[in-house]
C-alpha cells in the first residue's frame, strides 16, 4: 500500500476530506433519486415521467424523457464557446494527421445523417460500421445516433466470417467501411473483406466507402462513395427525438456461448451513466487533452472515446495505430506531440512498454500528463508502480476502472474528480457512488471481507444493458439466473474486498478470455476449431502471459485419417485467425487422443487448465475417464523440461 502521506504530498487535495464516502453513502440512500439529479446535466427535449421501471430483469431509466446523443455531444457545443474548440486530434497509422473543431464535426454528422436518410435509413434501423480508428468512425456513429439508427460497431480486426455473423444477427441495412485503413504499416483491406461476405448478407441495401487512398477497387452495384452520398447534403439534419430507452447500439460481445451475444444499451440511463461517471473519474477540464488508446470496435471507445469526452466537451486525441509501430514509442511521442494531459490505456500495453525499458519512455517530455488510467484486464502491482514512477512521476494518480461491455460504463474506480484518496497498486478501489456491489459464494451467501467470490450488482444502474439483441431468454440466463433469488446481476469476475474495503477484481470465474483486454470464449473458440475438417472436439483454456495478460491454449483430437503434423498445426491457426480475426491466434495447439470428460460429456477445463499452469488437480472424482489427464500431464512434463 502507498502510504497516505505519501499521496497527500504528492496531490492537492482541493476537496474536503471524506468528500467521496459522503457522496457514496448519500448515493445508497435512495439510488434512483441520486441517478435523477445526474440526468438532469444532460440534454433533455422532455424530462421523464417515472425515474425507473425495473420489471425485473429489464430495466428503463426515464421513462418518458426524450433526447438525442447526437445534440448532448455536438450541437450543445456548438451553441456554445466550445464551438470552435478542438474535439479530436487524428494521427492515422501512416501517420496522416487530421484536426476537426466541435463545428466541423457536426457539420460533417449532420451531411452524414442526411446521407444516411436519403438511403431509406430511420429510426431503429441497423448500421453497421467497419472502420479502422479514423474521424469516419465517430461521424458515422454520431449520425447514427441523430437519426435514432442503431449502430453495431465491429471491431475492424474481424475477419468477414466474423462479419458476416454479426451483421445478420443484427439484420442491418447498411454497412460503412473504407476502401482501406492500415495496421502496423500494413493495408487492412476493409472493402475487400466486405465483399468476400456481401452475398451471404441479405439484408445490406448499400455499402457505403469511405476513399482513403487513390488506388481504385471494385464497387460493386450495391456500394456507393462516402464522398458522393454527402455531395449535396445540407449541412443541418434535425435530430430526431428519442425515448430514453430507445437502443443507441448494439455491441457484439464473447460469453460462454459459442455465439458472440448483441449487448444492446439505451440512450438517457446509458449517456447519464457516461456524463457523470467521465467527471468523477477523470475530472475533464476545459483543458484536458484526453488520449483513451481503445479501439472503438470494443465498450471502451464506444464509451470513452464517443460518448463520454464529447459529451464533456473535451479535446482529445485518436490514434490508429498500435503502440509500438513504427517504434515502441507511440504513446509517449503522442503524449509529448500534444500534451496529452490524460491518458487511459491497457495493463496490456504497459507491459509491453516495459519490456522495452525504461531509456523510451524517459526520453520524451511527459510532464503534460496530470492522470493515468486502466481499463480492460487486472493490473499487476508491478506494472502500476511502473506506469506510477516512470509514466507520471509519481505526481499523477492513476484510475484503474474496473467494467464491462455489459455495464455501460466505469462500475469501480478511484474518483479523482471527487476526491484523491490513498491509492493501492492492484486495486480497483471503490464502487462509484449511485451503484451497489457485492460479493457473493457459491451458496448465495454474501461475503464479509477478505474472502474471495463472486461479484455482483445488487440494484439496476442506468447504464445497465437492456438485453441481448433479439434474445431475452439468453440476456435473463447469461446474467441473471445464477443468483436468481437475490435478483442480483452476475458478473463473472471474481473479487474480494479487504480490510479497508478496497475492490480487488480477481479474473474471470467462466469461460471468458481476455487476449490484451479483448473477450474471447472458451466455446467461441472451441466451435471454430471444429468447424475445420480435421477436428473432431477441442477444448479451450487461457494461461497467464506477461505481456498479453492471457494467451490461448487448444487440446485438439483430430478426426479419423488426419494426423498431427506441423502442417496442420499451421494450418488450424490459419483457420482461427480467418474466422475469428488475428486476436484468437492460439499460442499452443496440442493433439491428444482423448479429453478429460465428466460422465455427462462435459470438457472438464479445470482440470487441463491446472495441468497448463502447474498446480494439483483437485478433485477428479467426476472423471469419465483419467488416461486423457495421463496424456495432457506427459505433455506438459515434456514441456517443462525444456
Ligand atoms: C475485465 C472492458 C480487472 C473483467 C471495459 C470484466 C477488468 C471484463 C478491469 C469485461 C479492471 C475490465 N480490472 N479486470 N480494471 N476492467 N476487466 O466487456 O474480467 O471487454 O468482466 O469490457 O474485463 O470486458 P469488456
Amino acid at each position: 500500500m502507498l502510504e497516505n502521506d505519501y499521496i497527500n504530498n504528492n496531490f492537492k487535495i482541493t476537496l474536503e476530506k471524506g468528500a467521496f464516502k459522503k457522496k457514496r453513502n448519500h448515493s445508497l440512500i435512495n439510488i434512483e433519486e441520486f441517478w435523477a439529479e445526474e440526468a438532469k446535466k444532460l440534454v433533455w427535449y422532455k424530462q421523464w415521467d417515472k425515474i425507473l421501471e425495473w420489471n425485473p430483469p429489464f430495466a428503463k431509466w426515464f421513462v418518458g424523457g426524450l433526447l438525442n446523443a447526437s445534440v448532448n455531444c455536438l450541437d450543445k457545443h456548438v451553441e456554445s464557446e466550445n464551438k470552435n474548440k478542438v474535439a479530436l486530434f487524428w494521427e492515422g497509422d501512416n501517420e496522416e494527421t487530421r484536426i476537426l473543431t466541435y463545428y466541423q464535426l457536426y457539420q460533417k454528422v449532420n451531411q452524414f445523417s442526411n446521407a444516411l436518410k436519403s438511403l431509406g435509413v430511420s429510426k431503429g434501423d441497423r448500421v453497421t460500421i467497419y472502420l479502422t480508428m479514423t474521424p469516419e468512425l465517430l461521424i458515422a456513429m454520431l449520425a447514427c445516433s441523430r437519426i435514432g439508427a442503431i449502430h453495431n460497431i465491429i471491431f475492424s480486426g474481424f475477419s468477414s466470417q466474423a462479419l458476416a455473423d454479426r451483421v445478420n444477427d443484427a439484420q442491418s441495412k447498411i454497412i460503412v467501411t473504407a476502401d482501406r485503413g492500415f495496421r502496423r504499416g500494413k493495408i487492412v483491406e476493409l472493402k475487400k473483406i466486405v465483399d468476400q461476405t456481401i452475398d451471404d448478407l441479405p439484408s445490406i441495401q448499400n455499402v457505403i466507402v469511405f476513399k482513403r487512398s487513390s488506388n481504385s477497387i471494385k464497387m460493386g452495384k450495391q456500394d456507393v462513395w462516402w464522398h458522393d452520398i454527402i455531395k449535396n447534403q445540407k449541412s443541418y439534419c434535425k435530430p430526431q427525438q428519442v425515448e430514453s430507452s430507445h437502443p443507441l447500439f448494439i455491441l457484439y460481445t464473447s460469453g460462454t456461448t459459442g455465439k458472440p451475444k448483441g449487448v444492446v444499451h439505451g440512450t438517457g440511463g446509458y449517456l447519464t451513466h457516461l456524463y457523470s461517471t467521465a467527471k468523477w473519474v477523470f475530472d475533464f477540464n476545459k483543458q484536458d487533452i484526453f488520449f483513451c488508446t481503445a479501439d472503438i470496435g470494443w465498450i471502451t471507445g464506444h464509451s470513452y472515446i464517443v460518448y463520454a469526452p464529447l459529451m464533456h466537451g473535451v479535446t482529445e486525441l485518436i490514434y490508429e495505430g498500435t503502440p509500438d509501430y513504427p517504434k515502441p514509442d507511440r504513446y509517449w511521442s503522442l503524449v509529448e506531440k500534444y500534451g496529452v494531459t490524460i491518458l487511459y490505456t491497457t495493463p496490456t500495453a504497459l507491459r509491453m512498454y516495459m519490456r522495452y525499458g525504461n531509456e523510451i519512455p524517459h526520453s520524451f517530455d511527459l510532464s503534460s500528463l496530470r492522470l493515468l488510467g486502466t481499463v480492460g484486464e487486472p493490473i499487476n502491482p508491478e506494472v502500476w508502480m511502473w506506469y506510477f514512477t516512470n509514466i507520471g512521476k509519481e505526481k499523477c494518480a492513476i484510475v484503474d476502472t474496473w467494467w464491462q461491455t455489459e455495464t455501460g460504463g466505469i462500475m469501480v474506480s478511484h474518483c479523482t474528480g471527487i476526491e484523491i484518496l490513498s491509492m493501492k497498486p492492484g486495486s480497483a478501489m471503490f464502487p462509484i457512488p449511485g451503484i451497489d456491489l457485492g460479493i457473493v459464494n457459491e451458496e448465495n451467501k454474501y461475503l464479509s471481507k477478505n474472502q474471495k467470490g463472486y461479484l455482483v450488482i445488487k440494484k439496476p444502474w442506468p447504464g445497465m444493458l437492456q438485453t441481448l439483441w433479439k434474445n431475452n431468454k439468453k440476456y435473463r440466463n447469461n446474467y441473471w439466473k445464477k443468483f436468481e433469488n437475490k435478483l442480483c446481476y452476475f458478473t463473472g469476475d471474481y473479487a474480494t474486498m479487504d480490510n479497508e474495503s478496497y475492490f480487488w477484481l480477481l479474473g474471470r470465474s467462466d469461460d471468458v478470455i481476455k487476449i490484451s483486454g479483448h473477450r474471447l470464449g472458451s466455446t467461441e473458440l472451441e466451435s471454430t476449431f471444429v468447424s475445420h475438417k480435421s477436428v473432431a472436439e477441442a477444448a479451450v483454456i487461457s494461461k497467464p502471459n506477461n505481456t498479453k495478460g492471457e494467451s490461448i491454449i487448444a487440446f485438439i483430437v483430430l478426426r479419423k485419417g488426419y494426423f498431427e503434423s506441423e502442417k496442420l498445426h499451421r494450418e488450424l491457426i490459419k483457420h482461427l485467425r480467418k474466422k475469428i480475426g488475428p486476436i484468437a491466434t492460439p499460442d499452443e495447439i496440442h493433439f491428444v487422443n482423448k479429453l478429460p470428460k465428466t460422465r455427462s460429456g462435459k470438457i472438464m477445463r479445470r482440470l487441463l487448465k491446472s495441468i497448463v499452469i502447474g498446480v494439483p488437480t483437485g478433485d477428479t472424482t467426476t472423471l469419465e475417464d483419467g488416461t486423457s489427464l495421463e496424456e495432457i500431464q506427459k505433455i506438459y512434463n515434456e514441456i517443462n523440461k525444456k
